[in-house]
């Protein structure tokens, strides 16, 4: 037994050490909350910090479609437990939803989790060892990193970028190479379409290299791919092909996909998403099943079943889900009217970024990216730092704001020498 000798003083917290200096605020959320505290006290603010669908009239979209469905669901149906990893016609809707009657369907089990975060959370804990780390691209969505440290797994990257400005396939084997040699296995994050932070999107021709090289992978270690599909429903048509992509991935690498409502429905706080795992062999198949549902009783035992039962009905019932559709494209419509906005004045005034055709976010390349945005919030103007990048939240930059945006990102790269 541990105790303490008479001598000896008590730590100065109770936390354990691994937990005792944890950052406080989300970095994005507290520039959010500076871009606020100025704009209260009367100043013209232009914040583009937070990844939400936000109208021209200044509120956050919604859908009324998901509104009718939520009062669609009977008090005691919502107020009962999940199962564990999600009522059987949610999942089956959700895998209809992202591969209607295609080939990987038939091959797919899934389990319900909270938002595609939970999804990140259930790939990770099961596809690598504690110690192993996750790979993806040098630029990412900043939940990944954390999501790997505290399941105490971690992170390793390659270069996203070739100096062409390409998607860096030949990185990417490098890395695939790398892991195998000294972790036996490999755990790929790919986020697209609609990368966040950087707004790129897979073309056909980055699959038909990335492709073959997993492929190969596959067979010298276990490998597994998650794509994480938070924008897929914002994607432009060029980028939409990624199913017939990854069929050619079956049975050769573990095939994860993190499915969200979170912008799909603009439905953020509601909770709903799932893993789906695509596997042909049926043993291997139930295996993946058991331990994604056992992950669900080890971190968040079921889900919010009101929010579930919600989405089911918008994905299942014809005539709300083509509501929903229509909701949606309207949706699309507003962003993709920024997305325009922002490639007709961002070349013109030399800013660098990579090909962007549609999504919430768009990453601009600078020397220095804290003089970057040190420059912009002196003009009022709030982005994200990211290594290399600002990043732009066009889902809630008006397109009446854009000249504004622009001009004050020329000024914050010239600031920072760029
Ligand atoms: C790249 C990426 N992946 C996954 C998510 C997951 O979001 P949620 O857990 O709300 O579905 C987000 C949300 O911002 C994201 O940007």
């Amino acid at each position: 037994m541990h105790t303490l000798e008479p001598a000896q003083t008590l730590p100065s917290t109770r936390l354990v050490p691994e937990s005792a200096a944890r950052p406080g605020d989300d970095p994005i959320f507290a520039l959010n909350a500076e871009a606020k505290r100025r704009a209260a006290t009367g100043e013209s603010i232009l914040n583009s910090t937070l990844g939400a669908l936000m109208t021209d009239e200044g509120p956050l979209a919604v859908m009324p479609s998901v509104f009718e469905a939520y009062s669609r669901v009977s008090p005691e149906r919502a107020a009962a437990y999940a199962p564990i990893s999600g009522d059987r016609v949610f999942l089956d809707a959700v895998v209809d939803d992202l591969f209607g009657k295609g080939g990987l369907a038939a091959h797919a089990v899934a389990a319900a989790t909270p938002g595609g975060t939970g999804a990140c959370h259930h790939a990770i804990v099961n596809f690598l060892e504690p110690g192993q780390k996750l790979l993806t691209a040098s630029y990412y969505w900043g939940p990944y990193g954390i999501l790997a440290d505290h399941t105490r797994r971690g992170i390793d990257t390659f270069r996203m970028f070739a100096d062409d400005g390409a998607f860096d396939s030949a990185a990417l084997e490098e890395a695939v190479d790398r892991q195998i040699e000294e972790q036996g296995r490999v755990l790929l994050f790919l986020n697209t379409p609609c990368h966040n932070p950087t707004g790129y999107s897979l073309h056909d021709d980055d699959w038909e290299r990335i492709v073959p090289t997993l492929a190969r992978a596959g067979e010298r270690a276990p490998v597994a791919l998650l794509l994480d599909l938070a924008y897929a429903k914002f994607a432009d048509p060029g980028s939409a092909r990624w199913p017939h992509h990854v069929e050619q991935l079956l049975g050769k690498v573990t095939l994860l996909f993190a499915w969200t409502a979170s912008k799909a429905f603009a439905q953020y706080g509601a909770r709903v998403g799932a893993l789906v795992a695509v596997e042909p062999d049926a043993d291997e198949r139930e295996r993946i099943k058991n331990a994604i549902g056992y992950s669900c009783r080890g971190t968040w035992s079921n889900c919010n079943h009101l929010g579930m039962l919600a989405v089911t009905e918008l994905l299942t019932d014809p005539e709300l889900r083509a509501r929903c559709d229509s909701e949606r494209a309207e949706l699309r419509h507003l962003l993709d009217q920024r997305v325009r906005a922002f490639n007709e004045l961002a070349p013109k005034a030399g800013l660098s970024y990579p090909r962007y055709e549609g999504g919430f976010f768009v990453a601009v390349f600078t020397p220095d990216p804290a003089k970057t945005c040190e420059a912009m919030r002196e003009r009022g103007v709030f982005v994200v730092p990211l290594p290399g990048a600002v990043r732009v939240a066009v889902c809630s930059t008006r397109v009446d704001q854009m000249p504004r945006m622009i001009e004050a990102l020329e000024a914050g790269v010239r600031a920072a020498g760029g």
